[in-house]
């Protein structure tokens, strides 16, 4: 039995970082590179591990090099894999991820591999029955998150929906999820609300509120963040640190809050020690490998 159960994928990040993000045509000499695990659904499961969550992480790999990679650093970070899927047919995924170490910022491509092929028939949702939080993203197919979204209200667990990368959902989605956690991207495509200040952030939660979602937290970047849940309204300021790859710092972040919400921690304390996790996995190279560990948010 684990506290939390995670959907979502692993692939393998390939990162670059140098002094500029490539532009087309360009070739630029970098100066440093990680292979490590990638992913939202992967680096939000080691986000919640390291800071001592139980973590179910449910996946699907190619039964491959990168396959094995995935499984043992999984189980270094101690996450059950063992309702991870490897399938014979389709290969584990891999992002190209470009990064500018003068401000961390970052281009990606994923090829998702085998996880874009999970069916409904392939998930056994008596494993997400077990949890107490339920946290997923939008890169695994639509279908099979809302059939474990379903699965998870109907047996009383917190739904969280991190809903990147931005895609069109229908209404039954946003009934189910507990707390919905755009960046102030994906709240603008499903808002249309740019999001300037925290004037801005506030019309977009509540337009998200309107839509039938509980509670909404929007990440802002080094701005920090904005919560509603219709009646209490927080904004914190982003921690500040000297990001050398934002790559998954919302993924830390979405593991930060669930961790602290298994822990009973108030609204706030919740926020607050996400937007750490979030800020410290930023000073490091790689999505997965980034995440800190407890005694690192002391
Ligand atoms: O959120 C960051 C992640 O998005 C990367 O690890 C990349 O693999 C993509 O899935």
């Amino acid at each position: 039995m684990s506290d939390i159960t995670v959907l979502g994928i692993f692939v393998a990040d390939i990162s670059f970082s140098g002094n500029k993000i490539p532009t087309i045509g360009e070739t630029i000499l970098g100066d440093s590179y990680n292979i490590g695990p990638g992913g939202k659904g992967c680096n939000q499961a080691i986000a919640i591990s390291r800071l001592g969550g139980q973590v179910n992480f449910i996946s699907k790999l190619g039964n491959d090099e990168y396959g094995k990679l995935a499984i043992s650093k999984l189980k270094k970070d101690n996450i059950d894999t063992s309702n991870i899927i490897i399938s014979n047919t389709h290969k584990t995924g891999v992002a190209g991820i470009h990064v500018d170490r003068n401000t961390g910022k970052n281009a990606i491509t994923v090829v998702r591999g085998a996880p874009a092929s999970l069916t409904v028939e392939e998930i056994d949702t008596n494993i997400i029955k077990k949890s107490k939080i339920f946290l997923t993203q939008l890169e695994i197919p639509r279908e099979v998150t809302l059939h474990c979204l379903k699965a998870a209200k109907e047996n009383n667990l917190i739904n969280i929906l991190n809903p990147a990368p931005a895609c069109e959902l229908n209404d039954d989605f946003f009934s189910l999820v507990d707390y919905f956690t755009p960046n102030e991207t994906e709240a603008e495509f499903y808002t249309g609300i740019k999001i300037n200040d925290e004037k801005d952030a506030k019309e977009s939660a509540n337009k998200l509120i309107n839509m039938g979602i509980k509670n909404v937290i929007i990440t802002l970047g080094e701005k920090g963040l904005f919560y509603s849940d219709g009646k209490e309204e927080i904004y914190i300021k982003a921690m500040p640190v000297k990001a050398v790859d934002t790559t998954g710092a919302g993924d830390a972040f979405n593991g930060g809050f669930s961790f602290a919400l298994l822990k009973g921690k108030k609204i706030k304390e919740c926020l607050e020690m996400a937007n750490k996790v979030a800020g410290l996995s930023t000073t490091k190279l790689g999505a997965g490998d980034g995440m800190p560990f407890l005694k690192d948010l002391s």
